[in-house]
């Protein structure tokens, strides 16, 4: 086991006095390219990386639900049959009551959409002890929490004998996130932490939710992905996030479709007419993201990862000045580090900081973190956290 699942299942034991019956992980991810198109039911293409949160778990007779983690050792308890009335109801209707910490929320939540999905009847299910450590970073728009909503997922579903697919596992996923939790994301996150495969991002249909693992070819062709984390914090509960959601359901609205994976660049003429200068920025940058994800999946298949970096800089541009969701430190990152050399950059995630991710040559790697540092404290900013990742393997049992 590795430090973090033996951390998982050392906390399992100081909470219950016995070992966990199983350990489940799933990974965090970063997103290759296609941002914010998720919830407007168009394509994305992300990656898991091989950091991931640990859920080890142990059945109980009582019908209680226990979560405790590493980050935060007081541990929360409902009652199973409770878990409708914590969260509004089932699945579709209410949002969050906020009676239960943040963190405690994502597994208590999964748990509630897990049931909901399966309809069992909530009484006839044991009762759970779950335990979570991770190593993913928080706040750094890597997903640590689709990272937790998978792990709980897939050890729910092996002990609760649930029968769940993939797919399902990631639509419980997002259902916490919506509505347990109450941050209002599409399903990227989840898919991408439950369905990675090593060295292969996954690119999904966010409308008929069909998915292709895409070869990657970075470790074979000798390159890393760079995270550079700003440390400036978002959060997608509040905020910007939202109000980018409420652009996109408008100009949608106004253009007469039912969502902007409706629009190709082709409608763009007449979106300029039709919307106001925001709205249509906003509506661009989805309409041209969605083709810039087909445009990487067509060329990482054609000629392999060392041609997709002018898409990479693209996204990250229109990300900038028309979607509107970087910051300065998101634009110092991707410009120190293409003027190091990289073959693209971008910011990767929700946007309004968190983290940008750079394609760079192996032995270059050193070289463009200096490179990247240097510019961020020329700028004033605090210094980022630089680490590289590799696309890995999504949810599984590792004991
Ligand atoms: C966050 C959300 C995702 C997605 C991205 C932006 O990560 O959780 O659903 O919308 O932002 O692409």
């Amino acid at each position: 086991m590795t430090p973090t699942a033996s951390e998982a299942a050392d906390l399992f034991r100081e909470l219950t006095g016995s070992a966990p019956e199983r350990v489940w992980s799933a990974p965090g991810r970063a997103n290759l390219i296609g941002e914010h198109t998720d919830y407007n039911e168009g394509f994305v293409l992300p990656f898991a990386i091989e950091y991931r949160t640990f859920a080890a778990v142990g059945r109980r007779a009582d019908g209680m639900i226990r979560v405790v983690s590493t980050f935060d050792r007081t541990p929360v308890e409902v009652a199973i049959v409770e878990l409708p009335a914590l969260f509004g109801g089932s699945p579709g209707e209410a949002v969050h009551s906020g009676s239960v910490p943040e963190w405690a929320a994502y597994p208590l939540g999964v748990a509630w959409a897990a049931l909901a999905a399966d309809g069992s009847a909530l009484a006839k299910i044991p009762g759970v002890d779950i335990a979570l450590a991770s190593d993913v970073p928080i706040g750094a728009g890597l997903s640590s929490s689709a990272a937790i909503e998978g792990a709980t997922v897939g050890a729910l579903d092996d002990l609760w004998e649930l029968g769940l697919t993939q797919l399902d596992m990631a639509k419980i996923g997002r259902i916490a996130e919506n509505q347990a939790v109450g941050a209002p994301t599409g399903i990227m996150d989840q898919a991408a932490s439950i369905m990675g495969q090593n060295d292969a991002a996954t690119f999904l249909d966010c409308r008929t939710l069909e998915t292709q693992p895409v070869d990657l070819g970075f470790a074979r062709e000798g390159l890393r992905v760079l995270v550079i984390d700003t440390r400036v914090s978002h959060s997608h509960s509040t905020g910007g996030y939202g109000e980018r959601r409420a652009s996109c359901e408008l100009g949608a609205r106004q253009m007469g479709v039912p969502a902007l994976r409706d629009l190709t660049t082709g409608d763009l003429d007449r979106a300029r007419q039709v919307l106001d200068g925001v709205t249509f920025r906003r509506v661009a940058h989805i309409v041209t993201e969605n083709q810039r994800v087909l445009d990487t999946v067509d060329t990482l298949r054609a000629e392999g990862p060392r041609a997709i970096g002018g898409l990479l800089v693209a996204s990250h541009v229109s990300m900038r000045d028309d979607f509107e969701i970087s910051v300065p430190e998101l634009d110092t990152a991707v410009t120190a580090a293409l003027e190091s050399g990289a073959i693209g950059a971008r910011m990767t995630g929700g946007g309004f900081g968190g983290s940008a991710i750079a394609l760079v040559e192996r032995n270059r790697v050193d070289e463009t973190k200096a490179i990247v540092a240097e510019a961020f404290e020329r700028a004033g900013f605090g210094a980022p956290h630089q680490f590289t990742v590799a696309p890995s393997h999504g949810v599984l049992r590792d004991a």
